[in-house]
């Protein structure tokens, strides 16, 4: 992980013309999850278009720190995982630091607070801001011996469990649409004795419980008044597999709303996931007028995906519908961009968990949008846009890539020079975001 704080400097493009054929990297949740379920698969797992990333080779260093072979990525992206079984991981010679990565210490509380060794987890000073007494709570009605800090950010510590004992199944109301939460529940089910089930308030994405199905691993789902619930029986075991890893929809919706922005152009993004628990984004950009079409849809590694062709519109203001914020998560910084490029004004409501990524998302963007003069004003859950003239200015994107990308984008229809700071952790999801931005008819500039 590198720590020296580089500086992104974005000019606009001459011709604001956007247009190419891209393949974007692969999907961070499927390529944690594939290190994850690898290691404790038995027999030898290979993963095809892994996302080399920071937060994805953090999830890969802590598993070798456990014990576990782990070869790659190759330049093909190839990753060869030598799983060793549910009880295959050895404790780690020291504390675990898993960088920027939110999705690794979540994930990782379950699925090690029933090993029977003692371990501890924290991250860079962005990830150690974030809360985790929403795995912590959860794992503690469950009898894990599990803490946070006393304000609930990490380090996560665990005595784990004595030799031959288990955790408690439990079920479990998710207070909260999160896929990191219910996915830490479920991981903590493997090694619990009995069913351990989740109820989420919305749909959150499922890898979880499509990749442990490809695992082999015993998953039910079921609609329920409240929501779905997804339950799991301890003691099963995961056999190793191949897995292919889809372009990540989250990566491609920079590039989606950087073709809608563009004055002229048609771009193709090829090879991107259709999960329907992420296509969020589209329905919001196409309910915004944006032409976005998606063909050759297809199945690939149990997950759908497609290409998505994206041609220059004339984007308008919507009221984002609150079933789609879950759906949409991480793309808000982007479709704010789309947003600020809008005829009208676009509201979004119920998205309070936008104040807990990886920065303040919601009053990052406000403050960066506020910086090139667009209206907007911020609420506890969200926001109100008035599209108009982005201008010129300087952008804290507060260690978040995904703020410092969705800038870079907006360069595309501003009036004068962007400079956004804080660019090192765009490496943590999308390594070569700058070139592939600049291969499509952006201009930005690295230093
Ligand atoms: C993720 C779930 C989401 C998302 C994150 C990845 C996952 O977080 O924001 O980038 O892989 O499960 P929440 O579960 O906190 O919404």
């Amino acid at each position: 992980m590198s720590q020296a704080k580089k500086t992104l400097t974005i000019t606009t493009g001459l011709a604001g013309k956007v247009s190419g054929d891209i393949i974007v990297p692969g999907d961070k949740s499927c390529s944690h999850r594939s290190i994850m379920f690898g290691s404790l698969a038995e027999g030898i797992t290979h993963v095809s278009g892994f996302l080399p990333g920071d937060d994805c080779l953090a999830t890969m260093n802590a598993f070798k720190a456990m014990g576990i072979k782990i070869e790659g990525p190759d330049e093909n992206q190839n990753v060869v995982i030598h799983g060793k079984g549910l009880r295959g991981l050895t404790a780690p010679n020291e504390a675990l630091n898993i960088g920027n990565s939110g999705t690794t210490i979540r994930l990782m509380s379950g699925l090690l607070a029933g090993q029977n060794f003692a371990w501890q987890m924290s991250g860079d000073s962005s990830l150690n801001k974030r809360p985790m007494g929403r795995v912590v709570d959860p794992l503690k009605l469950m009898g894990a011996d599990i803490s946070a800090a006393e304000n609930g950010t990490p380090p996560v510590i665990s005595q784990g469990v004595g030799e031959g004992q288990t955790l408690k199944a439990i079920h479990y109301d998710l207070p909260m649409a999160s896929a990191q939460v219910k996915s830490c529940v479920l991981l903590a089910g493997i090694y619990a004795d009995g069913i351990t089930s989740v109820t989420e308030p919305g749909i959150t994405r499922d890898h979880t419980e499509r990749m442990l199905t490809a695992f082999g691993y015993p998953v039910t789902v079921e609609d329920t008044a409240i929501g779905k619930k997804v339950s799991i029986e301890g003691g099963h075991k995961l056999t190793a597999c191949d897995i292919q890893v889809p372009g990540d929809i989250s990566s491609a919706t920079f590039f989606m709303v950087a073709g809608l922005i563009a004055k002229e152009g048609q771009l193709i993004i090829r090879n991107v996931g259709m999960n329907p628990t992420r296509i969020g984004a589209i329905n919001i950009l196409q309910q915004m007028n944006g032409d976005l079409s998606i063909i050759n849809e297809r199945m690939a590694g149990g997950e759908p995906v497609a290409d998505v062709v994206v041609k220059s519109s004339q984007l308008k203001g919507i009221d984002i519908n609150e079933r789609d914020v879950p759906l949409a998560i991480d793309e808000f910084p982007a479709i704010f961009i789309a947003a600020a490029c809008a005829k009208g004004t676009t509201r979004l409501r119920g998205a309070e968990e936008l104040r807990v990524k990886e920065s303040d998302r919601i009053q990052a963007m406000a403050d960066g949008l506020k910086e090139l003069t667009i209206d907007c004003t911020v609420f506890d859950d969200g926001i109100d846009i008035v599209g108009g003239q982005l201008t010129s200015g300087t952008i804290h994107s507060h260690d978040d890539h995904r703020i410092a990308m969705s800038f870079a984008i907006s360069s595309l229809r501003a009036t004068g020079e962007i400079k956004i700071l804080e660019c090192d952790n765009v490496a943590t999801s999308f390594p070569n975001f700058v070139t592939l931005a600049n291969q499509v008819g952006l201009t930005l500039n690295q230093a």
